[in-house]
């Protein structure tokens, strides 16, 4: 792995460099380049500003790996009062929400994890959208993938993520890729041990255009979430070559990152879903972020000298 990487993923899990960027004054600036807010009204304000660009939306409120019962409730209640306001405001048919089932207890019991996850579902077909389940480290797999099955019983249109540097992902997709069924292709964002995964960036992009192949051959709705421009190149080829027209898919990028590329694919008449983070908790996903592009870290140290 680069050795960049390693160190930026290393600082995420240090307690010391955390209260550190966390404090800086400077954070606020370049975090808001990445994350909408900390608040409720600024995830709205966002989501409103991108809407109105012609894009859509998923919404993720930030925290994941919960440890008690209370704060997963917490995370439920802020999805709740998120999609209310979405709904106030007009947003819902363009915005939806993104979950990770870690932040809604799945470490603690699948269960609960499946009963917080259904409110969360319920509130959003109340509200006319609907949710995605984001995939987080491998062993938490099969769990999300049963807990979306479950979901799918009642509500068909829950999406599921499926990550190309897994070893597994190529069944998946293929199992995944069924009429009515919405699923994020990504590459992956987590640490994982070369029995998993594939350890050569060649050889997630490889995986990658076998499971695009994989969804758009099939009859389910894919969502390729990427900033990768060969590979937003090679699904929009692959697309027209199996016949699918704008709408029957859609492109996904994170809020912040080739802005100018989501709204060229906008104005070519795609669907383009812009990921945006917001709460309080937004430092491992800052990390993450700097982690996968040294651009992107170099940005931050140049912010951060400028005001020091
Ligand atoms: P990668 O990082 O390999 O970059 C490939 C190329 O893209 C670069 O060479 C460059 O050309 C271009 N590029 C990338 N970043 C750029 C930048 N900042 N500016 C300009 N060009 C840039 N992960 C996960 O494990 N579970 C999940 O549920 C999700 N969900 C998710 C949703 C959405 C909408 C997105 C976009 C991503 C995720 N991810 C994710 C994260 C994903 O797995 C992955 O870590 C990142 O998207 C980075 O991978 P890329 O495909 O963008 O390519």
């Amino acid at each position: 792995m680069n050795p960049l990487r390693t160190l930026i993923l290393a600082a995420a899990g240090n307690n010391t460099i955390r209260r550190v960027v966390a404090t800086a004054p400077v954070s606020r600036d370049v975090v808001r380049r990445f994350v909408a807010g900390e608040t409720t009204a600024d995830a709205v304000e966002v989501t409103r500003k991108l809407v109105r660009e012609g894009l859509t939306v998923t919404l993720d409120h930030l925290g994941e790996d919960t440890t008690d019962e209370a704060t997963a409730d917490a995370v439920v209640r802020a999805y709740l009062e998120l999609l209310d306001a979405l709904d106030e405001g007009g947003l819902a048919e363009r915005a939806e929400v993104s979950v990770k089932l870690t932040a809604v207890g799945q470490l603690l019991d699948e269960k609960l994890a499946l009963a917080n996850a259904s409110r969360i579902c319920a509130a959003a077909e109340s509200h006319g959208t609907t949710v995605t389940l984001d995939m987080e480290d491998h062993t938490t797999t099969d769990s999300t993938l049963r807990i979306l099955a479950e979901l799918r019983g009642t509500w068909p249109w829950v999406g599921a993520v499926v990550q190309s540097y897994l070893r597994r992902t190529l069944d998946d997709s293929r199992r995944l890729a069924v009429a009515g069924s919405r699923v994020r292709l990504c590459k992956g964002a987590y640490f994982e041990p070369p029995e998993v995964a594939f350890p050569d960036t060649h050889e997630v992009d490889l995986s990658y255009v076998r499971c695009a192949l994989a969804l758009l051959s099939g009859d389910g709705y894919p969502m390729f979430a990427t900033h990768d421009p060969r590979l937003v190149r090679l699904v929009g080829d692959r697309a027209a070559f199996y016949g699918r027209k704008p709408g029957s898919f859609e492109f996904q990028m994170l809020y912040g990152i080739r802005p100018d590329e989501q709204l060229r694919l906008a104005q070519l008449g795609h669907t383009v879903r812009v990921y945006v983070p917001y709460g309080a908790e937004w430092y491992g996903y800052l990390m993450r972020r700097l982690a996968e592009r040294p651009a992107n870290t170099a940005f931050f140290l140049r912010a951060l000298a400028s005001r020091s």
